[in-house]
């Protein structure tokens, strides 16, 4: 996965002249994932850790479809539900009820069957009457909260979710691991990205670990977590353990 992206805020014309001119390229390429390949079969729960920057958004983004690979291609069979960086797919100026609503009936649910999943949606999320108030008030964990709850109750195969525990609170992370060993029982597949190797030992089954594009190890927990910790010599400790 390439991205292409331009060097200046706002391109002009004139830029473009005198770009030219010095035999300068306009465009600037950054090579997020690079010859990675990997079969994941339902039943896994796979942890995706490494650096800031290292691809694993990129990774998933593309898993979920909202990027196409620039090369290479991604074979899906199943149902995806992606809890992608807070902010896709949801309207700020709209509560989060409507934006439920309106999200069930883009995916073609009937208003009855609508109404029940934000019923449902309502009460595993636990943010009361914020549930009718625009969703630009939220607190950042609310959303998380939010999202999380839309994302698990979309009846998915595959779960793709992208530090969405990150802001959630301590009663909220246990309900969502409690939920995501839940939906792993009827052999479906999860992605899980996190700075948390705690989460990674304690969710998944299997772990791999980016690092600036490249896919450095695969597989379990335990090992990948290990020498990632290793890797970027900050040793084990409680507080390391929960955020690498
Ligand atoms: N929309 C974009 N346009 C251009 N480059 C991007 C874009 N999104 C990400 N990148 C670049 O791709 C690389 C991988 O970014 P990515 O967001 O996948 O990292 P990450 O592993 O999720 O990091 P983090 O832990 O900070 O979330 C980085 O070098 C980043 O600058
Ligand atoms: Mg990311």
């Amino acid at each position: 996965m390439t991205y292409r992206t331009t060097f200046e805020k706002t391109p002009t014309f004139k830029d473009a002249i005198v770009r030219f001119g010095r035999g300068e390229r306009a465009v600037h390429e950054i090579q997020a994932l690079k010859n990675i390949s990997f079969d994941v079969p339902h039943g896994t729960a796979l942890g995706i850790i490494g650096s800031n920057g290292a691809g694993k958004s990129t990774l998933v983004r593309t898993l979920g479809g909202v990027l196409t690979p620039t090369s290479g291609r991604i074979e899906v069979r199943g149902r995806i539900s992606a809890m992608l960086a807070l902010g896709v797919g949801f309207n700020a100026n709209l509560s989060g009820r409507e934006n439920v609503v309106l999200g069930g009936l883009a995916a073609g649910l009937t208003r009855k069957q609508v109404q029940e999943r934000a019923d449902m949606i309502a009460d595993f999320a636990e943010i009361g009457e914020f549930m009718d108030l625009p969703m630009r008030v939220y607190s950042s964990g609310m959303y998380s909260r939010l999202a999380f709850a839309v994302s698990v109750h979309m009846d998915p195969d595959i779960l793709l979710i992208d530090e969405a525990l990150s802001t959630g609170d301590a009663h909220f992370k246990h309900k969502a691991a409690e939920k995501m060993a839940e939906l792993m029982k009827s052999a479906r597949a999860m992605f899980l990205v996190s700075h948390s190797m705690a989460s990674i030992r304690e969710l998944c089954n299997r772990a791999i670990w980016l690092h600036k594009g490249k896919l450095m190890m695969d597989g379990t927990p335990n090992e990948v977590t290990h020498a990632y910790a290793t890797f970027v010599k900050v040793g084990e400790d409680a507080f390391t353990m929960d955020d690498l």
